[in-house]
């Protein structure tokens, strides 16, 4: 006797299915816009919790946009229902990670209410140590050091180090 299918899997395509089935490991989908992605991934979501117990709490599910984040939680939540959708995290890359920051400020040692700076905020700030340090910043534009310091960020290199790899003073 084969067992009752899932109703999660009856509007999805023999593609999506198998997407959907693939429950151990890795699935990479790549497709058009509009060719159901995102069905696949909310019914793999649904199916995970629904059929295979997961828990909510263990699903994260990450876009690239606010827009895409509250309309997949929307159609999760037409899933499984209100109340374990709310429990998921279904954010924005930049969501998720401001929240991981909050959650665990401690072991940061900054405050769980951090504010975030962006482009102006970091050049305004910048600004004002140049004039405190008496820098021309005609020669040394805030948004130059900012780059500076992001580039020595992507490398890894802590405001000590950085510090003693200067040799001098150049214009950027
Ligand atoms: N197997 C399917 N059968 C019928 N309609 C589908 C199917 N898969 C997706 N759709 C519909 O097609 C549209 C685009 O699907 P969506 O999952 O949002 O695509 P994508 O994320 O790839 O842009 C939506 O309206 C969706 O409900
Ligand atoms: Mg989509």
């Amino acid at each position: 006797m084969s067992s009752p299918v899932s109703p999660l899997l009856e509007p999805l395509n023999d593609i999506q299915r198998e997407a959907v089935l693939h429950t151990e490991g890795p699935v990479l989908i790549v497709a058009g816009a509009g060719s159901g992605k995102t069905r696949a991934l909310t019914h793999r979501i649904a199916y995970l919790i629904r059929e295979h117990g997961v828990s909510p709490y263990q699903i994260l599910a990450i876009t690239f946009t606010n827009k895409a984040a509250r309309e997949m939680a929307e159609r999760v939540e037409r899933l499984v229902g209100s109340g374990v959708a709310r429990s998921m995290w279904i954010l924005t890359f930049h969501s998720t990670c401001a929240r991981i920051l909050r959650r665990e400020h401690t072991h940061l040692g900054v405050p769980s209410s951090f504010t975030i700076y962006d482009d102006g905020d970091t050049e305004r700030l910048i600004a004002g140590i140049l004039k405190e340090l008496d820098v021309d910043t005609k020669r040394f534009s805030p948004k130059a050091m900012a780059a500076a310091i992001s580039k020595a960020k992507d490398r890894v290199i802590a405001p000590d180090a950085f510090a003693q790899m200067a040799r001098g003073v150049r214009a950027a």
